[in-house]
């Protein structure tokens, strides 16, 4: 009984510990405010802690641009500011970062690209339910998400509903967007401020940032540098444990296993399909790439990726970048796409199957050490 007792004590107290590393490193505390701040100099945001995040560039799908993909390979992880303050109706965020220079467009300008920020906040979420994927939700996982560009009248708002790259669809009138964007010319940082609406129970919300530099790094659209999910925490609430407990898995003392044994692991089995830093022999878009996996995933969502690859199906890449070219031309005169470089196979009823094969037979110590080498990509020593 005294055994028993003490089992559970330490179970409780390694819980506790676990999630401590993950309150610290991940989550950002929200401050109670009467109003929403008035914008990116209120008075109320020097009240608010400042957690800083690292943004890694997106690599999963790429543009038709040669010279914007070439400026993303080069790029490396960036550092993103966040506080958050809240009304209880409203989680208002401010995101800070530094840009050398100051790139805003006219609104009506579509050939030139300026200076953007965006936050996603899943559909829905809490306890029984996964995070959506980072690149902007999944089926099953929609994501809701505020984009703001720097315009030379302020900056340009939108509000839209995305369930994966190249879904997304306008959020209506009651979500109304609301921010603005401000260039500190002598420090050289922006600061943008979004506000997205807070429901009445949630006590840890999970947010995930994105940046885009139009100017020199030419980013648009898929082209920009992004986080992975991160969290508010509401100010008066609790967190639900067992919700606590899902995303923070990784961040306790011994959940993670041995990195450089993880780095042979994936060096000898994963990069056939994967690219890793120092070790990209796999056809480009054969499968995500890997370089600063660690930056925009979470630890339990590559567990995941590697004991349930269809758990989440991600989009492949542009695939009209891989003709077959020992293919037959459709009536049109176009190549197929090459099916090597189909990320999923549809089966029976359109279900759809990741291509990577599952890794769930793995010994746990094995899958331990993947987590723990792929969780060190995390953009700061690549390319
Ligand atoms: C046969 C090719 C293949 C092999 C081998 C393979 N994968 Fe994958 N992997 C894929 C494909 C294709 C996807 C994208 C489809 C999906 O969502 O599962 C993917 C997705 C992933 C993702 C999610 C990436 C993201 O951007 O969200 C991770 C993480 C991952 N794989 C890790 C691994 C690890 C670790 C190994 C080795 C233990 C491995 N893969 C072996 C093909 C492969």
């Amino acid at each position: 009984m005294r055994r028993a007792l003490s089992s559970v004590l330490v179970l409780l107290s390694s819980a506790a510990w676990a999630s401590e590393g993950f309150f610290q490193s991940e989550v950002v505390d929200a401050v109670a405010v009467k109003q929403a701040p008035k914008g990116t100099q209120d008075a109320a945001w020097s009240a608010a802690p400042a957690k800083p995040f690292s943004l890694a560039p997106q690599r999963t799908i790429r543009l038709h641009d040669k010279q914007a993909n070439a400026v993303l390979q080069r790029a490396g992880a960036t550092e993103l500011v966040v506080r958050a303050v809240t009304t209880g109706t409203e989680l208002a965020l401010l995101l800070e970062w530094a840009d050398a220079t100051q790139d805003v467009v006219r609104e009506d300008e579509v050939n030139s690209y300026a200076d953007s920020a965006a936050v996603q906040v899943p559909v829905s979420f809490g306890k029984g339910q996964r995070l959506p994927a980072i690149s902007m939700g999944d089926d099953e996982q929609p994501v809701r998400l505020w984009l703001q560009r720097a315009t030379k009248a302020g900056s340009q708002l939108t509000a839209l509903q995305a369930a994966g790259f190249g879904s997304s669809t306008r959020q209506g009138p009651a979500t109304a967007p609301q921010g603005m964007m401000t260039f500190d010319a002598n420090g050289k940082r922006w600061r943008a401020q979004f506000q997205v609406p807070l429901d009445a129970k949630s006590a840890l919300v999970p947010v995930s940032f994105a940046v885009w530099e139009g100017g020199v790094r030419l980013e648009r659209a898929g082209n920009k540098r992004l986080s992975s999910w991160r969290f508010v925490r509401v100010p008066g609430r609790t967190p639900d444990a067992d919700y606590v407990a899902s995303v923070s898995w990784g961040f306790g003392p011994k959940e993670l296993g041995d990195a450089a044994n993880g780095k042979t692991l994936v060096e000898a089995i994963c990069t056939s399909c994967h690219h890793v830093p120092g070790r990209a022999v796999a056809p480009e878009g054969l499968a995500p790439s890997l370089v600063d996996i660690g930056a925009i995933a979470t630890p339990a969502y590559l567990r995941e990726s590697v004991v349930a690859p269809s758990a989440v199906i991600l989009f492949g890449p542009n695939p009209n970048q891989h003709y077959d070219k020992s293919a037959q031309r459709d009536p049109n005169g176009a190549y197929p796409n090459a099916e090597a470089f189909q990320w999923f196979t549809v089966g029976p009823g359109g279900k759809r199957a990741s291509k990577m094969p599952s890794f769930e037979k793995f010994p746990p110590e094995q899958l331990a050490d993947i987590v723990a080498f792929l969780r060190t990509l995390d953009g700061r020593g690549t390319p």
